[in-house]
């Protein structure tokens, strides 16, 4: 079944209908969604959410663009959600210099104090990285050797792809994949072994062809293993299921 291993449930534009779009999605082939949190205040509501819907699990983080709100309380006050059951990963944490909301300084120090929060608890890490290639790399060579996690949204290149992967890391490939602009990434994906690549929508965002620019849900994940199983010549319940299998032994989901 599909395993979305990135999605923000917690996000207002869910709030309409967030419970019966949640409970509709073993019916539309969606097995697991990890539903992962951006700012402080959203780290307790996905901690919270997953508490009622057994196929979700929580990855608690904080995104670049937040950074400016956190101090050493706020990271004491994370750290204790990883007490609670199904929270299981650290994220979404790494550099953002497109929207470049805080300083790049700021933004560095926050993203290795939270990968060493992961390596302290052994949890792998979500990584969210955006116009930021170069110091990345240098930040995941010098603090994360070792950890297990993804590159969220892949948009660099397929070498540096490779490095991450030979490093230890999945690429997460979302909606983008299915824009006909995207040929980088669709280079990309056609370059990697299936068993380097997770799901993920990024939803409410990054909805896939044919809905760009809509809402977008874990059901429509469907679309991009299409595309992905078009790219590489192999069958639609081929990604999926692959997918899936490295999703589980990247969060330990058995
Ligand atoms: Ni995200």
């Amino acid at each position: 079944m599909i395993f979305d291993t990135h999605a923000h449930y917690d996000d207002e534009q869910f709030s309409n209908d967030r419970d019966e779009l949640l409970r509709s999605m073993a019916g539309k082939g969606v097995g697991t969604i990890v539903n992962v949190s951006a700012s402080l205040d959203s780290c307790e509501r996905v901690a919270d959410m997953v508490q009622d819907y057994p196929f979700m699990y929580a990855a608690v983080g904080v995104h670049p663009d937040e950074t400016g709100s956190l101090d050493d309380e706020s990271l004491t006050r994370m750290k204790e959600l990883f007490t609670r059951d199904k929270v299981i990963a650290v994220g979404e944490i790494g550099l953002d210099y497109y929207w470049d909301n805080e300083s790049h300084d700021l933004q560095k120090k926050w993203f290795v104090r939270q990968l060493e929060l992961a390596r302290e608890l052994d949890l792998p890490v979500l990584i969210h990285s955006r116009e930021a290639a170069a110091d990345t790399m240098d930040i995941m060579k010098e603090h994360a050797r070792g950890l297990k996690g993804v590159i969220h949204c892949y948009s660099y290149s397929k070498e540096m792809a490779k490095e991450y992967v030979k490093m230890g890391f999945y690429i997460g490939v979302g909606g983008v994949v299915t824009f006909k602009n995207a040929r980088k990434l669709k280079e990309t994906v056609e370059e990697l072994p299936l068993t380097s690549i997770v799901l993920e929508t990024d939803c409410p965002y990054l909805a896939p062809e044919p809905y760009r620019g809509k809402r977008n849900n874990s059901a429509y994940i469907q679309y991009v293993a299409a595309e992905i199983a078009r790219l590489k010549g192999i069958t639609c319940e081929e990604v999926i299921a692959k997918t899936e299998e490295n999703s589980k032994n990247l969060y330990g989901i058995s």
